[in-house]
């Protein structure tokens, strides 16, 4: 009745188990009925006690098998059944005529369905995994690394429309920070133990690749433990080769989508996703650690999008994946547009963790901006990564790229405080370390 129940339904229902129960205790009775009149009563409480101890016995063992993930909880309570009522040697032989059938069978289903082939190549290559690496690696642990984000200007020359400091909001008041404010900004983040510091900002004329490769060089002098990202939009080879000689280690830029249309229903003319994808593709062959990816939820998003989004990033295989929930800007043509699903962000980062294990995953401020408790859900669902705020605090809200944004009055202090203990309410622990990509 059980194998039929599974087999049908996937499901051993727990009517079934206490009707075995019951079952065994009155065979058990009814055996006694049949002995001379003195022994009944010991042979019963004798023949009862075996049945409690098997029951149990297997069930302590099996509790253990199934916080392992190697038995399902229907599956040890039928197993512990027949061990309380036909003993352990009969059970044992049980369990071997059903492996071999559930073997036969799951063949014939793999066959029939063609997957067989496809089956064999995956077991092969967690047996080679397994064998090159000696032990089934957990890249990251319970570790969080935090990247000391610095907004250094808010100019931008590109017209994105989910944006809100796009070049055409005339509504937004533009700021760029000088280098000595940048340097200090990395001074500070350094006393406050962040090892890794992320220079983002729109894609500013003003600053030419001359100023970029001095300013990183500074930072690389005066910082030699630290590791450098940029994140300022789309450049030629060329510029990114000689942030890389100045000292850049790492590179964001989201590839936003991967749907062509979807692209132009979100960028202006002069945009196109091919030189989008080239940059990314220029920046890992220069060896850059790159980070791409996408807003969910971004008007216009179906989920043919995500998919295709999806199979980019396993293709380019990035180092790091930046992705939050699109949330409306007053000043923009999106202004009325839905905000994007936290729930389906958190899916999108366990599916990410699973497709990309080694890659960092930052818990977004986006994400902490559509719920106040996103990015301790985003660590839970498979984040890795933190990105506070360093730049000064009279700036703060001028980048302002979503409405409501969080943190933009906090000094960094006090976010690196406050992120400690979120990450440590989630049970994680925040690290000072430069926390590069597991090799
Ligand atoms: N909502 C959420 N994320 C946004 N970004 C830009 N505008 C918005 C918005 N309205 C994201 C983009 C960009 C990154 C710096 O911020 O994906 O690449
Ligand atoms: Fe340039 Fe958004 S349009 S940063």
């Amino acid at each position: 009745m059980a194998a039929w129940s599974d087999w049908k339904y996937y499901r051993i229902p727990n009517r079934l188990i206490i009707f075995g129960i019951v079952s065994g205790i009155m065979s058990l009775v009814f055996q006694a009925a049949d002995l001379e009149a003195g022994s009944k009563i010991p042979w019963l409480l004798l023949a009862l006690s075996g049945f409690l101890v098997r029951g149990v016995a297997v069930l302590v063992l099996g509790i253990f098998l199934h916080s392992l993930g190697m038995i399902g909880a229907a599956d040890l309570k039928l197993v512990a059944l027949l061990a309380a009522w036909l003993g352990f040697s009969e059970t044992i032989k049980i369990l071997c005529v059903g492996f071999i059938l559930g073997a036969v069978w799951s063949l014939q289903k793999m066959l029939r369905y063609g997957s067989a082939f496809q089956r064999f190549l995956y077991l092969s290559a967690y047996i080679r995994q397994i064998l090159s690496n000696k032990k089934i690696e957990k890249y990251y642990g319970n570790k969080v690394y935090m990247r000391g984000l610095i907004e250094f200007t808010n100019f931008c020359k590109n017209n994105c429309y989910y944006c809100g400091i796009r070049r055409d909001n005339k509504n937004a008041s533009r700021y760029r920070l000088t280098e000595e404010e940048i340097l200090d900004c990395c001074k500070n983040g350094y006393e406050l133990g962040f090892r890794t510091f992320v220079l983002q900002g729109g894609e500013d004329p003003y600053f030419t690749d001359e100023k970029i490769v001095d300013i990183v060089k500074k930072i690389r002098n005066s910082y030699p433990d630290c590791a450098i990202t940029l994140s300022i939009g789309e450049k030629t080879k060329e510029s990114y080769r000689l942030y890389k000689e100045a000292g850049a280690d790492r590179y964001l830029l989201r590839h936003e989508t991967a749907n062509e249309d979807h692209y132009r229903h979100l960028h202006p003319e002069q945009m196109s996703l091919a030189n989008r994808k080239q940059c990314l593709r220029n920046l890992k062959e220069l060896g850059y650690q790159t980070g791409a990816g996408f807003m969910v939820g971004a008007p216009g998003q179906t989920l043919e999008c995500l998919a295709e989004d999806l199979i980019f990033l396993k293709e380019l295989n990035p180092e790091m994946v930046g992705i939050g929930p699109f949330i409306p800007h007053h000043d923009t043509k999106f202004a009325d547009e839905p905000a994007g699903s936290v729930e389906l962000t958190l899916f999108l980062l366990s599916v990410l963790r699973i497709i990309l294990p080694k890659c960092l995953l930052p818990a977004t401020t986006a994400l902490g901006t559509a719920d106040p408790k996103g990015r301790e859900k985003g660590l839970l669902a498979g984040a890795n990564v933190v990105m506070p705020n360093l730049s000064p605090v009279k700036d703060r809200k001028k980048y302002e790229l979503y409405d409501n944004k969080i943190c933009t009055g906090d000094e960094a202090a006090e976010c690196r405080v406050c992120l400690k203990n979120r990450v440590k309410s989630v049970g994680f622990e925040l690290v000072e370390d430069r926390g590069d990509v597991a090799l």
